[in-house]
């Protein structure tokens, strides 16, 4: 059952490939120029007249959420608000019929999410859901949907839902963006041959694997990490030291890079691990001065590189490189390696991966 892998996690994040490639088949025409999504083609007005979106989720879905928010501003020029379910539900928000509501869930079966929903389509918004698991509450609650097709996740630790989330998302703000105009037509169709070029990347950033390990070793004893991040990746650092936290029972926070300065740099000396994510496309000297500044107060920095980067490999004490991709897809890149090195750590440690302690795979009670 867990096809020879020693944990349903690890299997997991090895068929992302897959699981992302699923997502995008027979939705993606990428020859044709088309992206085709029935949820969204049948409900293209209530899309592009909204006044924003409004995006609801919990957890790793709620960093896809995140991700969501740079691709739809980027790309489709919609505001957008992300939001935790459990905070949108309690804090009486302002919604109206020309909002649209999107639910991330790979359960579908989350309560505060759930709850969410329900409000929102109350006070009239039209409420859309990504979901993994077909026919669950969320996806039933829901006007309209696309589902992503992970297929089962079974470790607590979401990973293929998160790549397969974000791969949807981008999904619907490509083919917003093409309604309403606000991508050139070139931008777009770069846009969709390397959104089909993503699960060989994938393939490509799993070969860190074995090099993960080897730096899971140096750092499994580590009592904090700090994860930083910019732009696109920032939302890639807080769900890096979610993983990490969840499984190993490390204290991690991620941050976006340019607050460390804000505060967290305070906590930086030898004993701290600092995964910073420095892909070329995206404030990449902005990310090597952060750099830079952590290492002159000895921190120990663990960089997460595009392929061939040469500058950062001077400054850190390890690179992980994954393949050049273009800014917005770059999440579906990054935290592959990241994953990994939350797994190592955890299993060196002796947890339980699949199950980590406190933890159930869907929170259906608040
Ligand atoms: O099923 P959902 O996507 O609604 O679940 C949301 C969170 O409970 C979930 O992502 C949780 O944070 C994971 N354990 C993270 O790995």
């Amino acid at each position: 059952e867990k096809g020879g892998y020693d944990h349903f996690m690890l299997k997991e994040i090895y068929e992302q490939p897959k699981a992302i490639m699923d997502t995008y088949r027979g939705r993606l025409l990428a020859d044709k120029g088309i992206i085709k999504m029935a949820g969204i083609d049948q409900n293209l007005e209530k899309f592009l007249n909204a006044n924003r979106i409004i995006i609801v989720a919990c957890g790793t879905s709620w960093h896809a959420g995140l991700v969501a928010e740079y691709i739809f501003e980027d790309m489709a020029r919609i505001p957008v608000e992300v939001e935790y379910a459990s905070e949108f539900r309690y804090r009486n928000p302002v919604i109206t019929e020309n909002d649209v509501l999107i639910a991330i869930s790979q359960s579908g079966e989350t309560a505060d999410t759930l709850a969410a929903i329900k409000l929102a389509k109350e006070r009239g918004a039209f409420v859309f859901g990504v979901c993994n698991v077909v026919g669950s509450s969320i996806a039933r609650e829901t006007h309209a949907g696309a589902y992503t097709h992970a297929g089962p996740e079974i470790g607590v630790a979401s990973t293929k839902a998160f790549t397969t989330q974000i791969t949807v998302l981008t999904l619907i703000a490509l083919k917003l963006a093409q309604e309403k105009g606000t991508l050139s037509q070139s931008k777009y169709q770069e846009f969709l041959a390397e959104l089909e070029a993503v699960p060989t990347k994938v393939e490509k950033a799993l070969l860190s694997n074995t090099l993960v390990e080897g730096i899971s070793e140096t750092y499994k004893d580590s009592s904090n990490c700090l994860y930083l991040g910019r732009g696109y990746n920032f939302p890639v650092a807080l769900e890096g030291a979610l993983k990490l936290k969840e499984i190993s029972y490390i204290h991690a926070e991620g941050y976006p890079a340019a607050e460390m300065k804000h505060g967290p740099i305070a906590l930086i000396d030898e004993q701290m691990p600092v995964v910073v994510i420095a892909t070329k496309k995206g404030h990449y000297e902005k990310v090597v001065s952060n750099i830079q500044e952590i290492k002159s107060r000895k921190g120990r920095i663990i960089a997460v590189v595009t392929e061939g980067d040469e500058t950062v490999k001077e400054l850190a004490d390890h690179v992980i490189e994954v393949p050049d991709t273009s800014e917005s897809l770059s999440p579906l890149l990054t935290t592959i390696p990241l994953q990994l090195l939350s797994y190592h750590i955890a299993v060196m440690r002796g947890c339980n991966v699949d199950q980590p302690r406190n933890l159930a795979k869907s929170v259906t009670v608040e």
